[in-house]
């Protein structure tokens, strides 16, 4: 092969997410496996003892590998810290939208080259836990200066930057809620359209109603945004049907449903996304993964990391939290953190280890990837390749 290639050798076990490879289950997972990497891309990926000669070599030497991390939910633009909030709940307060507020004033307060580097922080925070593919949001400016602005910070490090002007309702407009979403669909969306690839909204008692929640979204498809929507994070609500009418890619959070909210998720193709950093943050009940896999519903894990509701960016935890409390197997939730977040993020280039794909995998310190969820809070990832670049 030509020169910039790379054979990865000797991997124990490898998750390729490729459910066309004979007798390897839906995560595709081949044994003694190797995998070649041309530049940016997986060139091919086999048995080691067919594998093909290449410039340089890393011997695996049996450690797992699997594709890297799909975060396909977080709030990485903002200043400062909840943590009075954090103590003050887990001495007994509940969680509420308006918390939100804290984060908006300190966000305007802070300069760019500010936001920038808490952003940079928090990516290789993700990256050295195997993240490769992040989405991350506005939503903590609500001004059209401070939305842009965290659009154009956040697009110079991510392709999958989310317009959220519909966070909570700015305090400039607490007495003139239907104001501020004409703002959001107007002026504000025109500001920040051209930086972002995606319009999202929180559905929610506290933020914003399902009628509000469609004029955003409607506006954001106008403008040739795709839809992701905050839906049933903290009670039932319209968020999670709405979504699957507008043909959002993703229903965020899908805490408290219906049987009518999971028909809608089976029966159309928006992925639901749970964020159990956000449930144990907030000491609430954990979403039932189970009954959504058993309804043939589409899951995606993700960290949801922000100050308030989840300030993890640790994909490995959620792993690990979904299969311990939210019924799924390691298998799903691996699954779900990978090629889960890339469906959700309609992706298809990234989340699996297969020919053509983006160079993105990790190899664990552990003969298999179970051991995500089996060895909670150790550090299993060892090496990172994202773009067919060694970062870790
Ligand atoms: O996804 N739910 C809305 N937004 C965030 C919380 C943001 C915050 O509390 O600062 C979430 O959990
Ligand atoms: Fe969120």
């Amino acid at each position: 092969m030509a020169p910039n290639t790379t054979a990865i050798t000797n991997i124990g076990s490898l998750v390729t997410n490729d459910p066309s490879l004979p007798g390897t289950g839906p995560l595709g997972v081949i044994q003694d496996a190797a995998v070649v990497i041309d530049g940016d891309r997986i060139a091919w990926v086999g048995p080691t003892s067919k594998a093909p000669a290449t410039d340089n070599a890393v011997d695996a030497e049996g450690r797992a590998a699997l594709p890297g991390f799909v975060d396909s939910h977080s709030h990485l633009v903002f200043a400062g810290d909840r943590t009075e909030e954090f103590n003050a709940r887990m001495s007994g307060r509940s969680y509420s939208a308006g918390g939100i507020r804290t984060t908006v004033a300190a966000t305007r307060a802070a300069t760019d080259a500010e936001l920038e580097a808490n952003l940079r922080r928090h990516l290789d925070e993700a990256l050295r836990q195997g993240t490769t593919t992040l989405e991350t949001k506005s939503g903590y400016g609500l001004s059209v200066h401070d939305e842009a602005r965290a659009l154009r910070i956040a697009a110079a490090h991510t392709d999958e930057v989310t317009y959220l002007g519909a966070h909570v309702v700015a305090p400039e407009f607490a007495d003139d809620p239907d104001g501020y979403v004409a703002l959001v669909t107007g002026e504000m969306l025109d500001a920040c359209a051209p930086h972002a690839r995606w319009v999202d909204v929180f559905c929610e008692r506290g933020a914003f109603d399902g009628d509000q929640a469609r004029t955003v979204l409607e506006a954001g498809i106008a403008k040739g945004l795709h839809a992701r929507v905050h839906a049933n994070q903290l009670g039932h609500g319209p968020g999670v049907r709405l979504a699957v009418e507008l043909g959002a890619a993703s229903a965020d959070h899908c805490t408290h449903l219906t049987d009518a909210d999971v028909d809608a998720l089976a029966s159309g193709d928006t992925v639901a996304t749970l964020l159990p950093g956000a449930e144990f943050s907030t000491r609430a009940p954990w979403p039932d993964a189970r009954r959504l896999l058993d309804a043939g519903v589409t899951v995606a894990l993700s960290t949801d990391c922000n100050p308030g509701s989840s300030f993890t960016s640790s994909v490995p935890f959620c792993v690990a939290l979904a299969v311990r409390d939210m019924g799924m197997t390691p298998d799903e939730a691996v699954w779900a953190a990978t090629a889960g977040g890339a469906a959700a993020l309609r992706r298809t280039d990234v989340g699996r280890v297969t020919p053509g794909a983006r160079a993105d995998l990790l190899l664990l310190d552990a003969p298999s990837h179970v051991h995500l969820a089996y060895r909670p809070g150790v550090p299993l990832v060892s090496a990172v390749w994202r773009r067919g670049v060694r970062e870790v």
